[in-house]
């Protein structure tokens, strides 16, 4: 214990900011209005503004309890029909060579391919697009990278500078590891088509660079099958292939962290030693994962009724986004009518990066209590018959 008068040991640990995502939830839920709107975090609703419950999920979850399972501990890389479940839904296949690790969510996917990379890259540098997920440069940054950008979006076509990314790609030093939205980019939802995936493989192949995917929107832009195509490319290609996916978004199994990273190794027998090593770095860090979230998925997933019925869901929750891109766009244009805000109906997943300064931004969340992120990246999937037209007057107010 210190002397009464000496000063804390912690007296000089600095305020960290708030996270640009989460901390905009965290004054969503301090706004005491009642027509608040929270588009910040990357969140589905239905159009009742709920976060659903999938049936699929109701169902897993109900046999699951009347069996009343003991709450052992999982193998340190997880439920092994969870790991298989995820490498065919991602890769339509399951191979000696691919290893899969449950994670906690998407993001634990990375932090473990991460901290992997730092013991077998450790001088690589690690390439994220120019913008990308907020948490990409913080998290490869506290695995001990450095982060630098490649470009993508092209804010004048509000589409991809497909030229920029390839000029950046080819001048990478060779072994550096890009990090590549394998579908819904996030946070612009402007995506690659086929014959670009293929030019970017090339380019990795011949650079030597080592490609680390996240799919976390698989079933969000197209369907299951063509949202995977870069990761199948990739992975039928070369090796190693890093990917972090997720069900967080597609089983609206947020908050169960249920995720995994897998890896294209060049062998069965490579595949054992990273394994070992990935294994290693679950257990020091949480041991093993938790039970419930990786069950619920491999039962639906196992089933082919339970699969029927999330492919439909999700089909579901794909189709409303679109419509509620349509009714936005619609809504906006209908109050400012020379404002083209069509490009928003070309973006894929949950998210339209609205071109919307942060200074507007800052009017819609302390002018009209609707929260988005800074950069303008708005979640169209949080938007519902109730909001959007108030979403509409607001952004029409703010645009003006
Ligand atoms: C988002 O981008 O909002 C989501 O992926 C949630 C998160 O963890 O940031």
């Amino acid at each position: 214990m210190n002397a009464p008068h000496s000063p804390s040991p912690l007296a000089a640990v600095p305020l960290a900011p708030a996270d640009p995502i989460l901390g905009v939830t965290e004054a969503f839920v301090a706004d005491t209005n009642p027509r608040k709107v929270n588009l910040g975090v990357g969140v589905y609703t239905d159009d009742a503004g709920k976060i659903p419950l999938l049936e699929c999920v109701r169902h897993a979850e109900s046999e699951r309890l009347k069996t009343a399972p003991p709450r052992g501990y999982l193998p340190i890389d997880g439920l092994a029909a969870y790991d298989r479940a995820v490498q065919e839904l991602v890769f339509a296949s399951q191979q000696k060579n691919f290893v899969t690790v449950q994670a906690l969510g998407g993001t634990g996917g990375l932090k473990i391919g991460a901290d992997f990379l730092k013991l077998v890259r450790s001088d690589a540098e690690v390439w994220i697009s120019e913008p990308s997920w907020e948490n990409h440069r913080q998290l490869f940054e506290a695995a001990g990278f450095p982060v630098r950008s490649y470009k993508y979006y092209d804010p004048a076509s509000r589409g991809l500078d497909f030229n920029g990314m390839q000029e950046s790609l080819n001048a990478m030093p060779a072994g550096s590891i890009v990090v590549l939205h394998a579908c819904c980019h996030n946070p612009t939802g402007v995506d690659l088509d086929k014959p670009q995936w293929e030019k970017v493989l090339e380019i990795v192949q011949s650079r030597g660079l080592l490609p680390f995917l996240d799919l976390a929107y698989q079933g969000f832009a197209e369907g299951l099958e063509a949202d995977a195509y870069a990761a199948r490319l990739f992975a039928g290609a070369l090796s190693p292939v890093f990917l972090s996916s997720s069900f967080s978004k597609s089983f609206s199994l947020y908050g169960e962290r249920v995720g995994a990273l897998s890896v294209v190794t060049g062998s069965a027998e490579e595949a054992t030693r990273v394994l070992s090593q990935l294994k290693r770095i679950v257990r020091t860090n949480y041991s093993n994962p938790p039970t419930h979230g990786c069950q619920i998925v491999a039962t639906v997933l196992g089933n082919p009724q339970l699969r029927s019925l999330w492919e439909r869901e999700l089909g579901e929750m794909r189709e409303r986004i679109k419509a509620m891109r349509k009714r936005l766009v619609d809504a906006i244009q209908s109050r400012v009518p020379d404002a083209d805000f069509g490009f928003v109906l070309k973006q894929r997943g949950m998210f339209s990066y609205s071109g919307l300064t942060k200074e507007q931004v800052r009017r819609l969340r302390a002018e009209y209590a609707i929260y988005t992120i800074d950069t303008g990246r708005i979640c169209v999937a949080a938007l519902t018959s109730k909001n959007v037209e108030h979403v509409a007057d607001a952004v029409a107010r703010v645009i003006r």
